[in-house]
């Protein structure tokens, strides 16, 4: 199991469970310090790492390489990290809606790319990607970052379809909030899941080769009233369209 972005909070939870279930894994994280500890939480299992930076983009290619290569054989390969950048800045300035869409949207294509291209020719494996209910409507509360994840969603959909004769898998895990470091400044409602959860969710979707889950669950139920909710009505709801 390769994991990047591997020091994220749900992340470092997903390794674990893998890990309990004796899986060989290989963590790809930026923080050195995070990542050796994300290592350690998985216990007595078989784990190598790496650290990169994914808004380097030109160096991702490689970075890749090298995962796939220290793993040996990939069977599934999670793409975790993501930044939800603050809204009214991107707003603001182009250069934070910029760097929201590259590390959000372009450093996961970049890694996408490589991936896609290993597993189409080795005929085999699964390709994960966590991305956000936030991609299902734009909102004003969050709408740059909502829109990296939804174009993300999409774009897995392309590849799907592209490695589906490769008997390849391809996951969109559409995460609602979860209480981790990037939601610490939000306040917490029932809808809340935690990192653990989030975790375990994400496992079961996989195992099931989910093409595209809601985790949890319960915004199955509601995120495609969300998505269809006529403008009128939207507009006029502002736990929706309000900030
Ligand atoms: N928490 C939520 O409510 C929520 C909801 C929907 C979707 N998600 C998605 O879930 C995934 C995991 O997030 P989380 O909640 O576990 O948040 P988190 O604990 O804050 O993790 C975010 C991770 O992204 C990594 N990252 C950011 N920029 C990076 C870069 N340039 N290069 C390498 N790594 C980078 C961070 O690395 P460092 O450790 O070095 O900072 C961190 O490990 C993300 O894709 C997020 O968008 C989260």
């Amino acid at each position: 199991v390769l994991v990047f972005g591997a020091t994220s909070t749900i992340a470092t939870e997903v390794a674990q469970i893998y890990a309990a279930r004796g899986d060989r894994l290989h963590l790809v994280g930026r923080d050195p310090g995070k990542l050796a500890r994300a290592v350690e939480r998985c216990g007595a299992a078989e784990v190598s790492s790496q650290v990169a930076d994914f808004s380097r983009l030109d160096d991702n290619a490689a970075v890749v390489r090298e995962a796939l290569t220290a793993l040996g054989r990939c069977d599934l390969a999670l793409i975790a990290h993501g930044d939800l950048i603050d809204q009214l800045a991107t707003e603001r300035d182009f250069a934070a809606a910029e760097a929201s869409l590259r590390i959000n949207l372009l450093s996961v294509v970049s890694l996408v790319v490589p991936l896609a291209n290993h597993f189409e020719l080795t005929r085999t494996g699964h390709l994960a990607v966590i991305t956000s209910v936030a991609g299902d409507r734009g909102r004003p509360r969050n709408y740059t970052y909502g829109a990296a994840k939804g174009a993300l969603t999409l774009y897995l959909q392309g590849v799907r379809s592209r490695l589906y004769s490769a008997g390849v898998h391809v996951s969109a895990l559409k995460l609602g909030p979860v209480d981790t470091p990037m939601t610490t400044d939000h306040p917490k409602n029932a809808l809340f899941a935690t990192a653990q959860g989030a975790a375990q969710g994400i496992v079961r979707a996989l195992d099931r080769r989910r093409v595209e889950a809601y985790i949890p669950w319960y915004w199955a139920g509601i995120m495609p009233i969300v998505k269809r909710l006529p403008e009128a009505l939207f507009q006029k709801l502002p736990f929706l369209s309000g900030r």
